[in-house]
């Protein structure tokens, strides 16, 4: 037996919330439900056990212990209690409440199991009855449930405290991490109508490489060695895609063909780039206090990044003012520079960062903008969830020059869906363009051109 549960600061209270004794209340009301003789206990008798056994832990020292010898002696705990109280629960039902107890004590609760499990790739809390979770894609309602809105809200706080933060109705939204990485956002009512919200995409454990993505069918080889020229070539690569559906995954793909000898910077909302290059520089930026001061936006960033010597410079994902340094960077030197975008096509990709450009910076002509991105951005890929919940490269997009006032674009890759399999999933082919890109000298010069021609090629056959 550990030391910690045994010293005398757990006490030993007796009074307090005790187990409801269902012969006792059989014995005073006829009409009382008799007691359970197998099946579950009741939910109350669980809810005074937990009571009971809150009690008697210390948070100062439980909070500092290893969690296998806390959850091996608060099943202890529960067990004493259990027979003391002669609460009805198996050995299995004990075990289960110990889990609970540790899980809200050290951990995000009822959330544990999900966090816990791989397959898992996002968490989403509507409330404290409607935990909804995405697998292989697909979103589900999990069965999942917290004790009460309070139960929840405590969770919230923890989460929010790990980052020096506090939700309430008077700062109800919180972006934060999880200990893993895992990035976390969190709105509280009044804005949160049916009760806090809580969406967790969940930091993955195991990097996916392009040949993985490959074997998720989320492009061919052809088409994931032409991405590997690219790379390897310094092109500036934008990102293009909808809400999860898989930019910074693919961005963190591409990221392995950067030399171990180039200085990086990267800058992000939240960090979940994971480079495997030595020469690193991460950048995080910072929101506002509580008092509205100090906040450390993107844009300041990659201005600072610019003073720091890169090589190569990577945002996480362009939403903003920064667009215009990102150009910048790109046009000035710092090739191979890469982020993504939440657009829907490739073209929608280049006007978002254009209107971006112009919220940041009032009075510069479309036309001075547009020279400026098509001297900046050489490749646009497009990433898109698929209607069978599948992950997909579904364009992959050249940026040519200018015609007139109008960028022009060359679909290297455009995916065409044909038809549905039987299992549900999409089945289609690249329509390929095997016009030489206007960036052919730069493959040359890195001699890259074949392995590029030959890709593409090999793509159309
Ligand atoms: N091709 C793929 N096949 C299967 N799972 C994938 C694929 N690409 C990404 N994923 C998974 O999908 C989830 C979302 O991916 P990711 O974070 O890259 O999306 P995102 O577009 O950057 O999202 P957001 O818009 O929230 O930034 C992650 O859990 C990731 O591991
Ligand atoms: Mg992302």
């Amino acid at each position: 037996m550990s030391a910690s549960l045994t010293t005398p600061r757990f006490g030993r209270r007796t009074e307090g919330a005790s187990i409801p004794d269902p012969a006792a209340a059989q014995a005073g009301s006829a009409a009382a439900p008799p007691p359970p003789s197998h099946g579950s206990p009741p939910d109350d008798a669980i809810a005074a056990l937990r009571k009971l056994c809150l009690a008697r832990l210390d948070p100062a020292v439980v909070s500092n212990m290893p969690v296998e010898q806390l959850t091996s002696d608060v099943e202890r705990l529960i067990s004493e209690l259990a027979s003391q109280n002669r609460a009805q629960l198996n050995a299995r039902e004990q075990r289960a409440l110990a889990n609970e107890v540790v899980n809200d004590i050290v951990g995000l609760g009822p959330l544990e199991p999900l966090l816990e499990d791989d397959a898992v790739s996002d968490i989403m809390v509507n409330g404290p009855n409607r935990v909804f979770v995405e697998r292989r894609g697909k979103t589900e309602m999990s069965d999942v449930r917290f004790r009460d809105t309070s139960h929840l809200s405590g969770i919230c706080q923890r989460i929010a405290a790990a980052i020096g933060r506090r939700v309430d109705e008077s700062s109800p939204m919180v972006d934060a991490r999880l200990r893993d990485g895992s990035r976390v956002n969190i709105v509280f009512p009044p804005l949160a109508l049916d009760g806090p919200y809580v969406s967790i995409r969940k930091f993955s454990k195991k990097t996916i490489d392009l040949a993985r993505l490959v074997e998720f069918g989320a492009l061919t080889p052809p088409v994931a060695r032409v991405l590997q020229v690219a790379g390897r070539a310094r092109l500036n690569i934008i990102i293009s895609g909808g809400t999860g559906s898989g930019k910074t995954t693919l961005l963190n793909a591409l990221s392995r063909f950067i030399d171990v000898g180039e200085r990086v910077v990267t800058v992000e909302d939240a960090a979940e780039l994971q480079l495997q290059q030595p020469h690193v520089v991460r950048l995080e930026t910072r929101p506002p206090s509580l008092e509205g001061k100090g906040e450390i936006t993107q844009r300041d960033l990659v201005r600072n990044a610019l003073r720091m010597r890169p090589d190569r410079i990577i945002i996480g994902e362009v939403r903003g003012g920064e667009a215009f340094d990102m150009l910048q960077a790109m046009n000035t030197g710092h090739d191979g520079s890469m982020s993504t975008i939440h657009a829907n096509t490739t073209r929608d990709a280049l006007t978002r960062i254009e209107n971006m450009v112009q919220m940041g910076n009032m009075g510069l002509p479309s036309k001075a903008i547009r020279t400026q991105i098509v001297g900046a951005i050489d490749m646009i890929v497009q990433v898109e969830r698929q209607r069978d919940g599948r992950r997909r490269v579904t364009q992959v997009t050249e940026v040519c020059g200018m015609e007139a006032d109008v960028v022009a674009l060359n679909d290297v890759f455009l995916l065409e869906v044909q038809g549905q399999r039987e299992d549900g999933t999409l089945f289609g082919r690249y329509r390929v363009n095997a016009v030489p890109p206007t960036f052919i000298r730069r493959l040359a010069y890195f001699g890259l051109d074949t392995v590029w021609a030959d890709a593409v090629h090999e793509a159309m056959a």
